[in-house]
């Protein structure tokens, strides 16, 4: 196998461990998530680099709304300030931009500044940065059940057709490929109610970096890592 066929086409990341970044420096949690932007921003420029064509982001949970108000408050301000930075490096570097989630519950500027930076980039091809925000892979679940449901009862999809592939074109994801490399950071091991249909068969690497220290290098040991991996899908 060539090392090219070795690079993921999608690579996951739950970025976690921006609070006690912030704790072990004596300082706000705040601080820990201002200086995880600066890791997604070298994590993006690695995962062109590498050749990989999606990158996902694990950015806020449907259970991260229920943090104290400042800090969501903060984190949907980050999230607002970051769209309006990074739209030219973006468009420089031929990243598409997307969010996907439950983006009902944000507020209308940041639900607009969102829709405007997706238009923009939505020639890039080089790679497509999906952000879930306000995302959990249970509600994902079952708002796809229900739409396939309405559907159902509309006549328009027959219930005994309903298969896997037809399933994934309800899911918030469809289109997208499966990750094949999950990345979690913090040294936490749990899947916290991300990609729970999409992971079924993605690789999974744990890390105790925390995420404002995770950067290239440390990008660069996890595709290396994956490289390594024997994928079997069950087969032998
Ligand atoms: C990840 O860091 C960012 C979000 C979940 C929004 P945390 O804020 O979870 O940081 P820790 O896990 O408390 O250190
Ligand atoms: C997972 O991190 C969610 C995101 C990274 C957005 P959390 O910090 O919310 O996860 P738990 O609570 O430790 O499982
Ligand atoms: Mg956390």
């Amino acid at each position: 196998m060539t090392e090219q066929n070795n690079t993921p086409v999608h690579v996951s990341f739950i970025m976690d461990g921006n609070g006690r970044w912030a704790k072990a420096r004596g300082k706000d949690r705040i601080y820990g998530h201002f200086e995880g932007v600066e890791s997604v921003r070298a994590c993006t420029e690695a995962a062109v680099e590498a050749g990989v064509k999606y990158l996902s982001l694990f950015a806020f949970s449907e259970e991260n709304w229920n943090r104290p108000a400042a800090e969501v408050e903060t984190l949907m301000g980050l999230m607002m300030r970051s769209i309006e930075k990074e739209v030219d490096t973006l468009m420089k570097n031929g990243v598409r931009f997307v969010v996907l989630g439950n983006l009902g519950r944000l507020s209308e500027g940041l639900q607009s500044a969102i829709a405007g930076l997706m238009e923009k980039t939505s020639i890039c091809e080089r790679m497509t940065l999906i952000v879930f925000l306000s995302y959990s892979g249970k509600w994902d679940i079952l708002q796809a059940s229900r739409r396939l449901a309405e559907d159902v009862a509309a006549g328009k999809v027959k219930a005994e057709n309903v298969d896997q592939d037809t399933f994934s074109q309800y899911l918030i994801t469809a289109g997208v490929p499966d990750p094949d490399l999950l990345i979690r950071t913090s040294g936490e091991q749990r899947i916290s109610n991300f990609l729970l249909w999409q992971a079924a068969y993605t690789e999974f690497y744990y890390t105790d970096v925390l995420w404002p220290d995770f950067r290239k290098p440390e990008f660069r040991a996890a595709l290396a890592a994956y490289a390594h991996r024997s994928r079997r899908f069950g087969k032998v």
